[in-house]
C-alpha cells in the first residue's frame, strides 16, 4: 500500500517535472515559444509556397500540353488528308493513329489514345482508364456537334506495365473530316518531370525551414540570455543586499532599460546602506548612552547606599514617620540597584561584550539549587514548588551564573503570577538537548503575548501591584542568556489558565538542537490545537 502510494507520488513528480522546468526557466520558455511560433509560420508559409508552385507548374503544363497536342493534331489531320483513297477510312485512321502513337513515344512527351468505332489505337503501356469518362463524354459530344475544339483536364496517368501512376494532363480533340470519319483522339501528358521538380522544391523548403528554425532557436537563446543575465545579476545583488552585503553594486552597461534597472538597484542599495548606517549609529549612541548613564549612576548610588544604610541601621530609634521613610528608601534603593545592574547587563549584550563561562553541569542539580533557594519566598506566597527531575544526570555545557539567573527569574515570575497555586518544574534530556519547564496555574497571558513577554520593560498589566522583581527586564535578559548558549526560550500562556516557560539548551555548546525533550504546551491541557508560539532559535 505504502509502496504503491510512493510509486504514485514518483509518477506525479515525473509528470510535473516538464511543467516545473517550463515555468522555472525563462530562457527555456523564450526558446520554446520562439521554436513553436517559427515552426507554425514556416509550416504555413511552406504550404502556401508549395501550393503556388504546384498551381504554376500545373498551369504551365496545361498550356504546353495544349500546344503540343495542337501540333500533333495538325500532323494527324494532314496525314489523313494526304492518304490515298484506295484504303478504307478505318485502315487509314488506324495507320495515322499508329504513326501518332510512335511520334509520342519517340518524343517521350505524351501518350496517345485514338478511339475508333470498334477498337482503340493507343500507346501500348497506357491504361485507357487514364482518360476520364467525363472527358470522353465531352469529346464524344464534340464528335456529334461537329466542332474541332481542344479539351483538357487533369488526370491520374496509369500504366499497364506496372509503373506507378503519376498525375498528368489529358487533352482530347476530334480528328477527321466529317460524319462517320470523325474520331476522338486523346493526348496524355504525364507530369513525372514536374513531380520531381516539385519534390526538389519541397526538399528545399524543408531544409530551409529547418535551418531557419535552428537559427531562430539560437537567436532566441542569445536574446533571452542577453535579457536574463542582467536580471539574474539584479536578483543576486538583491539577495546579497538582503544578506547584509550592503556595499555590493551591480555593473551598469549602456543606457537601456536594463542599465536603468541596475542604476536604480544601486541607488536603492546606497540609500539602504546610508539609512542602516544612520540607524546603527543611532542605536550605538543609544546603547552607549544607556551604558554610560548606568555606569555614571553607580558611583553616586554607592554613596547614597552607604548613607541610606547608616540611616537604616538607626531606623528603630526614629519616630514612626521617619522610620517608615528609612525602610521605604532602602527598598527603593534595592530596586534601583537591581535596575542599574540589569541595564548594565543589557548594554553588555547589545555591545556584544557578553561572554560565556561554560562548565559541564547537571541541569537537574542547578534547578534543584535554585528551587530550594526560592522555597522560603514561595512559602510566603502560599505557593508549592513541585520539582520533577530524571534519575540520570542531565549534563550540559552551562554557564552556571547565567542559567541560574534565568531559572531564578522564571521561578520568581511563576511565584509572583501563580495566584498561590502550585508551580511545577520539570527537567528532561534527549540526545542533543537538556530542557526545563516552569508551569504555573496563575493569571497567565494572551496567546498573542507569548513573544511580547520577552520584550524589554514589557508587562502584561502595568497597574498590577508588584511585590517581587519588577524592572521588566528579566525575561529579555533570560532570552539573551539562553541565546548565548545556542539554546531557545519559549513561552506558552492563556488568561487565567497559567503559563509555561521552557528553556532548551544544547548538550554540547555549538551543536544543533534536533528537538526539545519537553513540550511547550503543558501536559495537563488537552492538546487539541498547536497554539503556542516558540521564541528563540527555530527547532526542527
Ligand atoms: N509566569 C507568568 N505568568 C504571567 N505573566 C508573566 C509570567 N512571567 C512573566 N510574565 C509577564 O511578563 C512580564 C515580563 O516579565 P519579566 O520577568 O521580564 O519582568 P518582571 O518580572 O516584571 O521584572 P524582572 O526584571 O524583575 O524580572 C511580567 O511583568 C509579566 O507581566
Ligand atoms: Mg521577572
Amino acid at each position: 500500500m505504502q509502496a504503491s502510494s510512493s510509486g504514485l507520488n514518483q509518477a506525479r513528480r515525473l509528470l510535473r517535472a516538464p511543467s516545473r522546468a517550463w515555468w522555472g526557466s525563462l530562457p527555456l520558455r523564450v526558446v520554446g515559444t520562439t521554436l513553436l511560433g517559427t515552426l507554425l509560420v514556416l509550416m504555413f508559409g511552406g504550404w502556401l509556397l508549395q501550393e503556388q508552385a504546384a498551381a504554376g507548374i500545373q498551369q504551365g503544363k496545361v498550356l504546353s500540353a495544349l500546344a503540343e497536342a495542337s501540333t500533333a493534331l495538325d500532323i494527324i489531320e494532314s496525314s489523313l488528308r494526304d492518304s490515298t483513297s484506295q484504303a478504307s477510312s478505318t485502315q487509314t485512321i488506324t495507320r495515322v493513329a499508329s504513326a501518332a502513337v510512335d511520334r509520342g513515344s519517340v518524343s517521350g512527351q505524351y501518350l496517345v489514345l485514338v478511339s475508333l468505332p470498334t477498337s482503340e489505337v493507343r500507346t501500348p503501356k497506357l491504361d485507357p482508364s487514364s482518360v476520364p469518362a467525363s472527358l470522353r463524354q465531352t469529346v464524344q459530344d464534340s464528335v456529334n456537334a461537329n466542332d474541332s475544339k481542344l479539351y483538357s483536364t487533369s488526370t491520374e496517368v496509369r500504366y499497364r506495365d506496372g509503373t506507378l501512376s503519376v498525375p498528368g494532363v489529358v487533352v482530347g480533340a476530334v480528328v477527321g473530316s466529317s460524319g462517320a470519319n470523325r474520331y476522338p483522339v486523346y493526348f496524355v501528358f504525364p507530369m513525372s518531370q514536374e513531380q520531381s521538380t516539385l519534390r526538389v522544391v519541397q526538399q528545399a523548403l524543408i531544409s530551409t525551414g529547418l535551418a531557419v528554425a535552428l537559427g531562430m532557436i539560437i537567436i532566441a537563446y542569445w536574446v533571452s540570455r542577453a535579457v536574463i543575465t542582467p536580471v539574474r545579476s539584479a536578483r543576486q545583488a538583491a539577495e546579497r543586499l538582503a544578506s547584509g552585503q550592503l556595499a555590493d553594486r551591480m555593473p551598469v552597461r549602456g543606457t537601456d532599460d536594463l542599465a536603468r534597472l541596475a542604476v536604480s538597484m544601486n541607488y536603492m542599495a546606497s540609500e539602504l546602506q546610508h539609512r542602516i548606517r544612520q540607524l546603527e549609529e543611532l542605536s550605538r549612541l543609544q546603547q552607549r548612552f544607556v551604558a554610560d548613564v548606568s555606569h555614571e549612576l553607580r558611583t553616586p548610588l554607592t554613596t547614597v547606599r552607604l548613607a541610606a544604610d547608616v540611616i537604616y541601621d538607626a531606623h528603630d530609634s526614629f519616630p514612626a514617620l521617619e522610620n517608615r521613610s528609612a525602610v521605604l528608601m532602602r527598598r527603593e534603593l534595592d530596586r534601583f540597584e537591581a535596575l542599574l545592574a540589569d541595564l548594565l547587563e543589557i548594554s553588555r549584550f547589545d555591545a556584544g561584550a557578553a561572554e560565556l563561562t561554560l562548565d559541564e553541569q547537571d541541569l537537574s542539580e542547578l534547578v534543584r539549587t535554585e528551587v530550594d533557594a526560592l522555597r522560603t519566598l514561595a512559602a510566603t506566597r502560599g505557593v508549592d514548588l513541585e520539582l520533577m527531575v530524571p534519575e540520570t544526570s542531565c549534563g550540559a555545557d552551562i554557564d552556571q551564573r547565567r542559567i541560574g539567573r534565568v531559572l531564578r527569574n522564571l521561578l520568581t515570575n511563576a511565584i509572583e503570577h501563580g495566584e498561590g497555586r502550585p508551580v511545577e518544574i520539570e527537567v528532561a534530556q534527549n540526545q542533543t538537548a537538556v530542557a526545563v519547564t516552569v508551569r504555573d496555574h496563575g493569571v497567565g497571558f494572551d496567546a498573542d503575548d507569548s513573544h511580547n513577554v520577552f520584550e524589554r520593560f514589557w508587562r502584561a498589566d502595568r497597574a498590577r501591584a508588584r511585590s517581587l522583581g519588577g524592572t521588566g527586564l528579566g525575561l529579555a535578559i533570560a532570552m539573551e542568556d539562553v541565546r548565548l548558549h545556542g539554546g531557545n526560550l519559549a513561552a506558552w500562556g492563556r488568561p487565567m489558565r497559567g503559563a509555561q516557560f521552557r528553556v532548551t539548551l544544547p548538550r554540547r555548546h555549538g551543536t544543533p538542537i534536533a528537538s526539545s525533550p519537553l513540550p511547550l504546551v503543558p501536559r495537563d491541557l488537552p492538546r487539541r490545537r498547536p497554539v503556542a508560539k516558540a521564541i528563540g532559535r527555530a527547532e526542527k
